[in-house]
């Protein structure tokens, strides 16, 4: 079955969903045959797969790249493009235009923008112009540098009530669902219990609708720390990096290619 922004709406409330960034082929094929029904190509591949320090950089034209890539790795999950910084902050023109881009040239089926009461101009004509929008507040990492780094956002009741008033926006801006990123479970819980569409945790607690990770924290394969929130599933990078040390010792010995890998 393939799925919808509709279809992921309607699981509010029936039951709990898993979301898993993306970014190739490879990555896309193996999470959509997991049968995890949302695919996000999230801008943490500047990151994950591109070595800058932050997502600022990442540019349209890297989003693009990977984002076709990975819509060729997936058959029924819903694909989700994340909007890279300043490709629809400037104005509701060059965000549409460069939504308009993913869905056209990149084959998604929605994208994901950061912000919340100050995108719902941007949202409501995305929803008008057929576009999904997948929201995102909280910690939002486009704002780093005006957050001044990677803290926990709500923790004081003014703090939670502006969250709560995001939320709210988005959700009659038109999103189908809402990204809530690093805050007190009891908020996450609470701006969960309020919407009518659908939350999606990271670091927001169990009271969420769903869970998102990124793949490469889900499998430890960075080698490096990775914040509180992520469960490892697997701790790949020792494994890779024995892998790769072991056909090292092996083509300088000789060892490989052995009888069985020789014409
Ligand atoms: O860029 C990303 O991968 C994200 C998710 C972690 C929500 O925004």
């Amino acid at each position: 079955m393939k799925w919808t922004a509709s279809k992921l709406k309607a699981l509010k409330g029936e039951r709990k969903f898993p979301v898993l960034t993306a970014y190739d082929a490879l990555t896309a094929s193996l999470v959509d045959g997991a049968d995890i029904p949302v695919v996000l190509v999230g801008d943490s591949l500047g990151m994950t797969v591109l070595g800058y320090e932050t997502t600022l950089p990442v540019s349209m034209e890297e989003m693009l790249h990977h984002t076709t890539a990975a819509s060729r790795g997936v058959e029924n999950a819903l694909l989700i493009a994340d909007m890279p910084f300043m490709s629809y902050q400037p104005s509701v023109e060059m965000g549409l235009e460069n939504a308009g881009r993913f869905i056209k040239e990149a084959h998604a089926d929605a994208v994901k923008i950061e912000g919340g009461a100050v995108r719902t101009e941007l949202i409501e004509a995305l929803v008008a112009n057929g576009v999904p929008v997948l929201g995102h507040i909280g910690l939002t990492p486009q704002s780093i540098k005006e957050m001044g780094g990677y803290k926990v956002q709500g923790k004081t009741s003014e703090q939670a009530r502006q969250l709560m008033d995001d939320a709210m926006a988005v959700e009659q801006a038109g999103a189908f669902a809402i990204v809530l990123e690093c805050v007190p479970a009891e908020l996450g819980e609470t701006i969960s219990s309020a919407l009518a569409i659908p939350t999606i945790g990271i670091g927001a607690g169990a009271g969420c609708d769903g869970q998102v990770l990124v793949f490469t924290d889900l499998l430890g394969m960075s080698g490096k720390p990775v914040p509180k929130f992520v469960k490892k599933y697997a701790d790949l990078n020792p494994l890779i990096a024995e892998a790769l040390s072991a056909y090292k010792s092996e083509v300088e010995s000789g060892a490989f290619p052995a009888d069985e890998q020789t014409y």
